[in-house]
Order: structure tokens, then C-alpha cells, then sequence
């Protein structure tokens, strides 16, 4: 069946798996979002029901990760129960050597940057594709913003160098509409050399909620390629 044999789908599906068999039992897991981390979220629920582990609560990061833990067995909580979350899983849209990130690609960046900010372990889970030797080579950068703030703050964007768009939804007439019930504009930046200031500086306009610039977050990279055809894990090693 050629949906089995999907190269991308075969790398998610081993380094999903892989960041699962990291869970422990008695953890607070903070799930992600996005295709990747969906087979995390299934093979943490399959742990769980074969016994594997035991006493697991997860937060999710979004509507979907919710869905998908449910669906798969796995108890949820909120940040307004726990004291801690000791692993986080979750995806990216890039990865550079210094383990920095843009996410966003599925519009959950504000609630991952919450929760993967806050675990003691934030593990990211990619294909190979996603890396990247700059930020911003291949992917927009993802910013949250109020519905009543786009226009000046796509005018903002513009005047700190960057070319924004507003992302438009796919079979469905209008923008996106996150979770929290906000927009996103999707910037292109020539240069992301200063990320770590530039992640500042855009959650400082007003109307922002969060971009998804994510610096010095990720802990661990895992990384799903092939070789010889096969599926194989190798945990990036930070420049
Ligand atoms: C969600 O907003 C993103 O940050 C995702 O984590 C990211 O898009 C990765 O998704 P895939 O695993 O589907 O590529």
C-alpha cells in the first residue's frame, strides 16, 4: 500500500516512537502538535495500555493533541493542576545546529511555547527534512496576533525588514483561526541571524501574542531519516 511505504511518514512513525519510549511512569508529559508528534502521543497511549508504564498525565498543546490523547488512552490535566511537566514532545518546522527553532506550522506555537518552556525535558521530534543550517530557509515565520491588532501589525513586521502575510485557511473561506480564537501572519525574514533578539522584539508589538521563534528551548533533537530505505533515529548533536 503506498501510504505505508510514505518515506516521510515511516521517519515521523520511528521518531515519534522513539520519544515515547522516553516517557516514564508517574511523568507530566506536555504533548505537542502536528504530525509527528501525533505518533508520540499514539505510542505513549499504546505503552499505557500494554502496561509498559503507568501514572501518566498529559497537557496538551492544542484542540488536536487533546483529541488524539483521548482517542489514544492518555489522561489529561491542566497547568493549573501540575507543579511541573517533566517531558515535553513535541514537533518542528525547522531545527538549526544550535537546536533554535521556528514552529507554528500548525498554528499551536503559543500554547507549545508555554508548555515545552516549561518542561524539565523539551524533546523535539522531526524528519530530516526539517534541518536547517539558517533559520528562515524554508519556512515563514509563524506570528500570533489578536484579530483587532493585524493591520498595524502587519505594518510593524514590514518595517522591522520582514514581507507578512496573512495565513488563509485551506478548505475553509477566511484566515486561519487559532485555537485561542486569534489570526496568524506567516513573515518572510531574509535574515534570521538575530533570533533571539528578534523574538523579543516582535512579542513586544502590541497585539502580539507569540511568535514562533523558539531559542533556546529544545533540549534533545530527534531526528527520523532513511538509510538503505530503512527508518532509522539519530539524536542531533548540538553545534
Ligand atoms: C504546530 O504549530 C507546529 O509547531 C508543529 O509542531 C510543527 O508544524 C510540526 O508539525 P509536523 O510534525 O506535522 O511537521
Amino acid at each position: 500500500m503506498a501510504e505505508q511505504t510514505d518515506p516521510i511518514k515511516l521517519m515521523k512513525q520511528e521518531v515519534g516512537q522513539k520519544a515515547a519510549s522516553l516517557v516514564q511512569s508517574n511523568s507530566i508529559v506536555g504533548l505537542g502538535t502536528g504530525s509527528t508528534t501525533a505518533y508520540a502521543i499514539q505510542f505513549i497511549g499504546d505503552r499505557l495500555k500494554a502496561g509498559e508504564i503507568e501514572n501518566i498525565v498529559g497537557i496538551p498543546t492544542s484542540f488536536q493533541a487533546e483529541v488524539l490523547a483521548k482517542e489514544y488512552g492518555i489522561p489529561l490535566t491542566s497547568l493549573d493542576a501540575v507543579e511541573r511537566i517533566d517531558i515535553a514532545i513535541d514537533g518542528a518546522d525547522e531545527v538549526d545546529p544550535h537546536f533554535n527553532l521556528i514552529k507554528g506550522g500548525g498554528a499551536a506555537h503559543t500554547r507549545e511555547k508555554v508548555v515545552d518552556s516549561l518542561a524539565e525535558q523539551f524533546i523535539v521530534v522531526v524528519d530530516s527534512g526539517k534541518l536547517v543550517d539558517k533559520l528562515g530557509s524554508t519556512f515563514l515565520l509563524p506570528v500570533e496576533v489578536i484579530p483587532m491588532a493585524v493591520t498595524p501589525v502587519l505594518r510593524a513586521l514590514k518595517a522591522l525588514g520582514g514581507q507578512p502575510e496573512l495565513r488563509m485557511g485551506v478548505k475553509k473561506a477566511g484566515p486561519v483561526v487559532t485555537d485561542q480564537g486569534n489570526l496568524v501572519i506567516d513573515v518572510k525574514f531574509d535574515d534570521l541571524s538575530n533570533a533571539e533578539d528578534l523574538e523579543k522584539t516582535i512579542n513586544n508589538l502590541p497585539g502580539v501574542l507569540e511568535n514562533g521563534l523558539f531559542v533556546n528551548v529544545a533540549d534533545r533533537v530527534f531526528v527520523g531519516e532513511l538509510q538503505d530505505n530503512k527508518p532509522v533515529v539519530r539524536e542531533l548533536q548540538k553545534a
